[in-house]
């Protein structure tokens, strides 16, 4: 099965053993993990009715389900005991969080996580590291015009994150990658245009500007 560049991406970081594919939808990258022998077991999890007769259909026609099991669940509050890996991708940052929050213990023996957030990924950094999670591998992709980020995190001791690595990524700005700093240029590019053809209220502008010199200094 041919996968997106962003979940190549996501598939890349995920390390053998049970995992749990939270909001699954087509279930491309659980099927493929599987597939592949990447992973022993998956579960497919899904809160929506649509994307989870897809999901079920996808698992039953190439007679997988008794190891690629799909579940009608709402994010991990029925996630199985047996799950060391959870990956939350195509969803809102503040999402995420809500997921990982609301059903915490049961990330009893979830050595890793990979997510992949449509936004507040600063948030997303420090609220998973404050659950006691370290970041040990990120990614940046560039697909159908959007920029994806891509963060692993395992369980460990608390690392020390300044305000430039939660908002930039601690490896990513490390890495600087062509792609991260294309990202950076374009929002340089149009935080300038912002300003030079809208009228931006006081406040706004300067937060703009701050953001700008924010960039600058990681560059
Ligand atoms: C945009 S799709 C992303 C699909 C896939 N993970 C990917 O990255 O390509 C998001 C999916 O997450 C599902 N979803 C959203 N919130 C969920 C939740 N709380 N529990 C389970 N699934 C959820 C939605 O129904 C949808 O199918």
């Amino acid at each position: 099965m041919k996968l997106s560049k962003r979940l190549q991406s996501i598939y890349d970081m995920v390390p053998s053993g049970v995992v749990a594919d939270v909001g699954s939808d087509h279930g491309k990258l659980i099927i493929s993990l599987f597939e592949n022998g990447v992973i022993s077991k998956g579960y497919a999890i899904e809160n929506k009715k649509g994307p989870f007769a897809r999901l079920k259909k996808a698992i039953e026609e190439r007679h997988l389900e008794n190891d690629v099991i799909p579940m009608f669940s709402d994010g991990i509050s029925e996630l199985p005991e047996d799950v060391n890996t959870v990956v939350i991708a195509g969803m809102g940052g503040f999402n995420i969080i809500d997921i990982l929050k609301k059903n915490r213990r049961k990330l009893k023996n979830v050595k890793t996580i990979i997510v992949d957030a449509h936004n507040a990924i600063p948030e997303l950094r420090k609220q998973v590291c404050k659950m006691g999670y370290i970041i040990t591998d990120e990614d940046i992709v560039f697909e159908d015009n959007i920029y994806y980020e891509i963060i692993k995190f395992i369980v460990g001791e608390v690392a020390f994150l300044d305000e430039p690595d939660i908002e930039f990524g601690p490896i990513l700005r490390n890495e600087k990658s062509i792609t991260f700093i294309d990202k950076y240029n374009s929002r340089i590019k149009e935080i300038d245009v912002l300003l030079a053809t809208h009228k931006i209220p006081e406040a706004k502008s300067k937060e703009l500007n701050c953001e700008k010199e924010r960039i600058r200094s990681i560059l």
